[in-house]
């Protein structure tokens, strides 16, 4: 049984939401719903405290409200999952921006953990590049946004913009979690190297394929640690852990290795280091400068000797060249169970862009190539293979 807490705004979508309140609670569910006062309007809040069995929360100041409890963070809290249907247009860029003007988007704030979002509104409203714009904002921040369907809307209007049905939500927010106790550690990014006080040496690396990794495991129930190098991609949602140079960022791995059964290296990480770091800022008083680098610690091949038979190690190989035979020797030398390589010369791929095409390579010797599709999509393959092997052992 999980605590399921339902934010209700004002569009006509409304009454489909007591619908899903009624399946949550007969599968068993505690359920609470937060509404707007305008939702109030399309139904009342005595209809979802007659289905849900608790007091459906509207006003952030009504009079009579327990003192013992903050309502905002109290509810934020006690949620197991939370979302939000019918989402208006206004709640929707509310949440975009960081509004807290009700009770409703005062406990989104501190919720912690992914919202569902599930939008209803006009097919003008919808299409609008404000609210496009928005829903972009709201799914980089972690959330999630529930695809409104095609078809007849209550203002005679046909498009998209009709809430989902009450029983695909439902299905979507009690889905079976497959990695549902599974220990993910995903590295992301570069490092940075210093020189001086100014000055570093790094890789080129967005970030956004690690990033995207940890979402996806953690959309599919896994829990999951982010060690992350200087990247300014958004990081909302996911539980973070910042370092800069790659030996921090072995130390960080070293912390959490026990306690992990998939890891998944998407950092890039700086081979070599100023041999010397200069306290004070270098200046330009030669004509030359040679800058003497030694060798960073190899994070892979320095934990690979303490790998624990269940786990999963999962590799990134950025070559620019032969980039089957390189990929291949980085996975035997590292002990990996599967090595996933980008051809870095190509410039549709890879680095800051949203898209990816990579070949995997296992360690049984048989290879997978993914086709030129999203970051995420990527990601998720990767999980799902790496989970297969996890399975497996
Ligand atoms: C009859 C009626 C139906 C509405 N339906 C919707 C809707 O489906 N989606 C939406 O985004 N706004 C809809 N609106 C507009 C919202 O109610 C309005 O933007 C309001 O400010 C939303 O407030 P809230 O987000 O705090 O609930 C509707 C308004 C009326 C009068």
């Amino acid at each position: 049984m999980s605590n399921y807490l339902i934010g209700v705004s004002g569009g006509i979508a409304c009454y489909k939401t007591l619908t899903l309140c009624r399946l949550l609670m007969k599968a068993g569910h505690d359920v609470r719903v937060v509404m707007t006062e305008n939702a109030c309007k399309f139904v009342t809040p005595l209809a979802f405290e007659t289905i849900t069995r608790n007091r459906a929360y509207v006003g952030e100041f009504d009079a009579g409200l327990d003192p013992a409890t903050i309502e905002h963070i109290d509810l934020a809290g006690w949620a197991d999952e939370f979302v939000i249907a019918p989402a208006t247009a206004n709640t929707i860029a509310k949440i975009a921006h960081g509004i807290a003007d009700n009770l409703l988007t005062s406990t989104i704030l501190p919720y912690k953990k992914r919202l569902l979002i599930a939008p209803a509104m006009n097919v003008d409203m919808y299409a609008n590049p404000i609210t496009q714009e928005n829903l972009k904002k709201v799914e980089a921040m972690g959330h999630m946004i529930i695809d409104p369907g095609t078809g007849e809307m209550a203002c005679d209007a046909e498009g998209k913009g009709r809430m989902a049905e009450p029983e695909d939500i439902f299905q979507i927010l009690t889905a079976e979690m497959p990695l549902k106790g599974v220990k993910v550690l995903v590295t992301a990014g570069p490092t940075a190297e210093p020189i001086d006080p100014v000055r570093y040496i790094t890789n080129r690396s967005s970030g956004k394929m690690g990033a995207a990794i940890a979402r996806k495991a953690s959309e599919m129930g896994a829990e999951v640690k982010l060690i992350a190098g200087p990247v300014s991609i958004n990081l909302n949602g996911l539980n973070v852990t910042s370092v800069t140079t790659a030996e921090e960022m072995l130390n960080a791995v070293r912390e959490n290795l026990a306690d992990t059964d998939m890891l998944i290296m998407a950092a890039a990480v700086a081979d070599y280091k100023p041999a010397q770091y200069s306290e004070k800022k270098i200046k330009k008083n030669n004509e030359e400068m040679n800058v003497p680098l030694t060798r960073n610690p190899d994070i892979l091949k320095t934990i690979s000797a303490e790998k624990l038979e269940k786990q999963v190690f999962v590799g990134f190989a950025a070559e620019s060249n032969d980039v089957k035979e390189n990929a291949l020797a980085k996975l035997q030398s590292k002990k990996l169970d599967l090595i996933v390589a980008n051809d870095i010369s190509r410039g549709d791929i890879g680095f800051e862009s949203d898209e990816n095409e990579v070949s995997l390579y296992f360690a049984d010797g048989t290879n997978l190539e993914s086709g030129k599709m999203h970051k995420s999509e990527v990601a998720k393959l990767i999980i799902n293979r790496a989970f297969d092997i996890f399975r497996g052992k």
